[in-house]
C-alpha cells in the first residue's frame, strides 16, 4: 500500500524528511536510490541539497574521520556528536546512525538503550546494526525505532571473518535465510556488503524491503558508498568503490598553492585586507 503521494524519491516532497514509507514505496515502483555516509554538517548539507534521500553516519567514521585503523574502536560517545551534526546539516534526508561495536550485541535492552541515546541526543531517525540479531530488531521496531540490517561482510566482525573478504560464496543460503529473518523481524532496509552479485540479486528479489548494496552488484534496490571513496579523498580506495572526483588531488593542490602564496607574500591580497 502506498503512503506517499510524491512520484519519486528524487524531486519528491522537500518540505519534510524522507521516511521508511517513501523507501518502501520506491522499492514497489522499482525506483533505485543512493545512500552516502556523512560524518559532519558540511557534507550533510551538500548531499542533502543533491537530493540523496538517506545519509548514514557510519562507524566507517572510524577509519575515514577519526583516524582509527578500522571501525572497531568507534564509540557511541564519538558517533553521537557526528550524528547530531549530520541531522543539523540536513533538511530532507533520513539520517541513520550506525550502532558501534559493543553497543548492542549482548542484549536487546542494551541495543534499545543505545538507540534511544542516538534518537534523544542526536535526532537520529533510524539505526543500523550488523548481523542477524533478530530479537533485538523486533524489540527496536516495536519500540518505534526503524532498523536497517547489515549482512555479508560485516566489518565489526573483521577478525572473526579473517579480513575484508567476499562473503556468501559457499554459504549464500544462510545469508538469504538471515535476510528473510531480518525482514520478518521488522527491519525497514538491509545493507548487503561484499557478496556475489547473483546472491544479492536473489536476496533483493526475495525481500520486500529495500536492499542497499555495497560491493553487491547492480541489482540491489539502492547503493551506498563511503563519501570519501566517492570523492576520491581516500588514499587507497577499496575495489568496491568508484571515485567520481579526485578531491584528494584538488585539496592537495589548494593547500600547496595557499602555502606558496603565504611564503611568497601574495596572500592576503588587497581584497582580503581591511583598512
Ligand atoms: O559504516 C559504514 O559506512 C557502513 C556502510 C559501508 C554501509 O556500514
Amino acid at each position: 500500500m502506498s503512503t506517499n503521494n510524491s512520484a519519486s524519491l528524487y524531486g519528491g516532497a522537500t518540505h519534510r524528511r524522507v521516511s521508511i514509507h517513501d523507501l518502501r514505496d520506491a522499492k514497489a515502483r522499482g525506483e533505485k536510490w543512493a545512500m552516502l555516509t556523512s560524518y559532519e554538517q558540511m557534507t550533510a548539507s551538500i548531499f542533502d541539497e543533491a537530493g540523496i534521500p538517506v545519509l548514514l553516519v557510519g562507524d566507517s567514521a572510524g577509519n575515514n574521520f577519526l583516524g582509527a585503523e578500522n571501525t572497531i574502536p568507534v564509540t557511541v560517545d564519538e558517533l553521537i556528536p557526528l550524528t547530531r551534526a549530520v541531522v543539523r546539516g540536513s533538511k530532507r534526508a533520513m539520517v541513520i546512525a550506525d550502532l558501534p561495536f559493543g553497543s548492542y550485541e549482548s542484549s536487546a535492552d542494551l541495543a534499545l538503550a543505545t538507540s534511544t541515546r542516538f534518537f534523544k541526543e542526536a535526532g537520529a531517525m533510524g539505526v543500523k546494526l550488523e548481523g542477524a540479531h533478530i530479537s533485538t530488531i523486533e524489540k527496536l521496531t516495536a519500540s518505534g525505532i526503524p532498523v536497517m540490517g547489515h549482512l555479508g561482510l560485516t566489518p565489526q566482525s573483521l577478525h572473526q571473518l579473517g579480513g575484508y573478504k567476499v562473503q556468501g560464496r559457499t554459504d549464500g543460503d544462510a545469508i538469504l535465510e538471515s535476510a528473510l529473518a531480518i525482514e520478518k523481524a521488522g527491519a525497514f532496509a538491509l545493507v548487503l556488503e561484499l557478496v556475489p552479485a547473483e546472491l544479492a540479486k536473489k536476496i533483493t528479489a526475495a525481500l520486500s524491503i529495500p536492499v542497499i548494496g555495497i560491493g553487491a552488484g547492480i541489482d540491489c534496490d539502492a547503493q551506498v558508498l563511503v563519501w570519501t571513496d566517492l570523492m576520491g579523498i581516500t588514499a587507497i580506495p577499496p575495489r568496491l568503490a568508484k571515485a567520481y572526483r579526485n578531491l584528494r588531488a584538488e585539496m592537495m593542490a589548494a593547500a600547496t598553492e595557499f602555502a606558496a602564496d603565504v611564503r611568497g607574500g601574495v596572500f592576503p591580497g588587497p581584497e582580503n585586507t581591511f583598512n
